[in-house]
């Protein structure tokens, strides 16, 4: 089944020009959360096309900067950003911030990626969490100690177990389904601040 229901969502964020309803997810967390202040350096995994780039590349103002990767072709739409950098670039191929051109971490990291689907539920599920784990196992690289981290996740009880494993990472660790998730969707996201890197 296709999922290009044109819904309340969908339609929103067309007519407030979003690139996507996704949006409103992390409107949501965010609003509920406050993971992305002013000023601060942003990590989006898996942006495209990059409503989440827009709406963080407001939040953060002049004063910040947002970097974006995907595995899909760069979005033009989003290079007349200012504070915005984005690349055409696999998670699994990246490993260190000089990678994408950066020297320091990052104060948030936020991820929304999502595996290409077979709609077989068990394979799904592992590409799934095997791309959450590539993220949580390098938090160390990327995000800063005391830094924010929002991931979305789909439902499945080894999730669910790695997921407990991580807790202790985090000051603050919650899961939250948005309003805008569609009901049927298995998909929820952790939001975890106050990062406590590892001291070894
Ligand atoms: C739901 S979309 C993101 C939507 C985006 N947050 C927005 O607001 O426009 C998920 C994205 O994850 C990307 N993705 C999947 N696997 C990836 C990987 N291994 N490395 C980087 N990006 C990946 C997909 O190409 C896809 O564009």
């Amino acid at each position: 089944m296709s999922f290009k229901v044109k819904d309340h969502y969908f339609k929103k964020a067309k007519k407030e020009n979003y690139l996507a309803r996704s949006i409103y997810k992390l409107e949501e967390i965010d609003n509920k959360y406050k993971v992305i202040p002013a000023g601060s350096r942003v990590l989006d995994l898996g942006y495209h096309p990059g409503s989440w780039i827009q709406y963080t590349a407001k939040k953060v103002g002049p004063d910040g900067q947002v970097v974006g990767i995907d595995i899909k072709h760069v979005n033009k739409k989003l290079l007349g950003l200012r504070n915005v950098k984005v690349f055409e670039k696999d998670i699994f191929d990246v490993t260190s911030v000089e990678d994408l051109g950066e020297s320091d971490q990052f104060d948030v990291v936020v991820s929304d990626m999502a595996p290409n689907t077979t709609g077989v539920r068990s394979v799904d599920q592992l590409r799934s969490l095997n791309l959450i784990e590539q993220v949580f196992y390098h938090l160390d690289v990327f995000l800063k100690d005391g830094g924010n981290f929002v991931i979305k996740v789909f439902d499945s009880h080894d999730a669910q177990m790695f997921l407990k494993e991580q807790k202790s990472r985090f000051k603050e660790y919650n899961y939250l389904k948005p309003k805008s998730t569609r009901s049927v969707s298995k998909e929820f996201f952790v939001i975890g601040k106050g990062y406590k890197k590892s001291t070894n």
